[in-house]
C-alpha cells in the first residue's frame, strides 16, 4: 500500500488525531535565524497537514498550539504566536469553508488575550455546521488545567455524588470528541508536555525526530502507518 492509499474504512485509520508540533525553535536555531521564524516555518507545516487530514477523511485533528506553561518565554515570542494564531484563523475562512471544516479550541478561554478569545469564538461559530475535519486548536492548553477547570465546573453543577469517569468526562473542554488514537510528537523529546492527560490515557504515541517545520505529508502518512500496525491491548491481553 502506497503512503496515499490509506483505506479510512478500517478500524486501524486513527479517528482522532493529537500532535505536539514541537521544533520549531530549534528549526531556526539551526539556520541562524530567530525562534520567531521557526514559527512562521511551523505555520506552513499545520496548514499543510490540516489539509492532508481534511483530505484523508480524518474526524479530528488536535493541534497543540500553546500550553499553559507557554507563557514562560518571552513577551516578545509570545506575542508573535497570538499573532500568527489571529493570522491563520483570519486567512484562513475560506480555505475552511471550501473544505467544510470545523474549527474548535481546548484550553482556557478567559486566560488569552481578549481579541484572540473574539476571534476564536467567531471562527467557531462560523464553522461549526460544518461536517467535515474538526480541527481542535489547543491554545492556552494544558492536562491538568483542563482537569481542574472541569472539577470546578463538577463542583458548581453540584453533581459530585455521581462521580464516574463518565460522568466526569462531560465537564471537560470537548466532551462529544472521541479520546485520540494517536499522538503524534515531533523534534524527539519523549514527554507529554502536559497534552491531553485525560484524553490520551491510551493513545498511541509515535514520536519522530524531524523538526516541526520539516515535517511533511510523508511523514504524517508514516506515523498512520506506525499506528496501524499496533496492537491496542488497553490493559487487556493479546487478542
Ligand atoms: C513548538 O516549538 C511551538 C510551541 C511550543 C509554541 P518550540 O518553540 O517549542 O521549539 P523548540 O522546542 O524550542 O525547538
Ligand atoms: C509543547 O512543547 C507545547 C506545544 C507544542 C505547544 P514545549 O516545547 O512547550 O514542551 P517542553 O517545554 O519541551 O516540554
Ligand atoms: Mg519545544
Amino acid at each position: 500500500m502506497k503512503g496515499g492509499e490509506l483505506n479510512t474504512e478500517t478500524k486501524k485509520v486513527p479517528t482522532h488525531i493529537g500532535i505536539i508540533m514541537d521544533g520549531n525553535g530549534r528549526w531556526a536555531k539551526g539556520r541562524g535565524q530567530m525562534r520567531t521564524q521557526g514559527h512562521l516555518e511551523g505555520l506552513t507545516t499545520a496548514k499543510k497537514t490540516v489539509k492532508t487530514a481534511s483530505d484523508m477523511g480524518i474526524s479530528y485533528l488536535t493541534l497543540y498550539v500553546f500550553s499553559t506553561e507557554n507563557w514562560k518565554r518571552t513577551a516578545d515570542e509570545v506575542s508573535f504566536i497570538m499573532a500568527l494564531v489571529k493570522q491563520y484563523l483570519k486567512g484562513e475562512l475560506n480555505f475552511f469553508r471550501e473544505n467544510r471544516i470545523r474549527i474548535r479550541h481546548a484550553g482556557d478561554a478567559s486566560g488569552l488575550p481578549h481579541e484572540i478569545a473574539r476571534e476564536i469564538q467567531e471562527v467557531i461559530e462560523d464553522t461549526k455546521a460544518f461536517e467535515g475535519l474538526q480541527v481542535i486548536l489547543a491554545l492556552n492548553y494544558g492536562g491538568r488545567d483542563e482537569i481542574i477547570r472541569g472539577v470546578r465546573r463538577l463542583l458548581a453543577a453540584d453533581a459530585q455524588s455521581d462521580l464516574t469517569e463518565e460522568t466526569f468526562r462531560q465537564y471537560l473542554d470537548n466532551p462529544d470528541i472521541p479520546d485520540p488514537d494517536l499522538i503524534i510528537r515531533t523534534a524527539g523529546e519523549m514527554r507529554t508536555s502536559n497534552f491531553l492527560l485525560w484524553e490520551g490515557a491510551y493513545a498511541e504515541y509515535v514520536v519522530s525526530e524531524k523538526l516541526w517545520p520539516d515535517w511533511t505529508e510523508d511523514d504524517f502518512k508514516a506515523a498512520i502507518a506506525r499506528f496501524s500496525g499496533r496492537e491496542r491491548r488497553y490493559g487487556g491481553t493479546k487478542a
